[in-house]
């Protein structure tokens, strides 16, 4: 079993999408995906209604996620750890203690992008078009992440 976990600021617009996508387009009996944020703001909340309308319109149900804090026992339970953007690097950086868990997270948009270390926007206070992008770019993401994965 292959353990992924993506990680946003609140836990309630990107990461959960990226964690609907990636589930989506891997078989659940060999890989877990899960998501966090590094923020306690939302802790319990589900995710925010615009990431689940477009999640919903591309048939990916996410509206029974809960959001919850990013903790250390994540460098134990996970084998990657995708960060939405550098500020949540940084973040999760900070409560790494070895090299290995260090070597663990990485930045989701370098699988597109490779070495140019770009952010997913925050759409939180964007429109829903700002959600219809970042959709589209995890999507593409996430398809190159599963096919690494199963080795296509
Ligand atoms: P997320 O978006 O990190 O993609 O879940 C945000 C959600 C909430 C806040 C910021 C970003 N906030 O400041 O409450």
């Amino acid at each position: 079993m292959s353990k992924i976990l993506m990680v946003c600021l609140g836990n309630i617009c990107r990461s959960p999408l990226a964690e609907g996508i990636l589930q989506s387009k891997l078989p659940s009996q060999d890989f877990f995906v899960d998501s966090a944020g590094t923020s306690n703001y939302h802790i319990g909340n589900p995710p925010d209604n615009r990431s689940v309308n477009i999640a919903r319109h591309n048939d990916i149900d996410i509206c029974l996620q809960k959001a919850r804090q990013f903790t250390r026992q994540d460098f134990i339970d996970f084998d990657v750890i995708y960060a939405m953007d550098n500020s949540n690097l940084e973040n999760i950086l900070k409560l790494a203690h070895t090299k290995e868990e260090r070597n663990k997270v990485k930045l989701i948009l370098n699988e597109s992008f490779p070495n140019a270390n770009k952010d997913v926007p925050d759409p939180y206070y964007d429109s829903n078009k700002g959600f219809e992008i970042v959709f589209n770019m995890l999507d593409n993401a996430c398809t190159i992440i599963a096919n690494r994965l199963q080795n296509k």
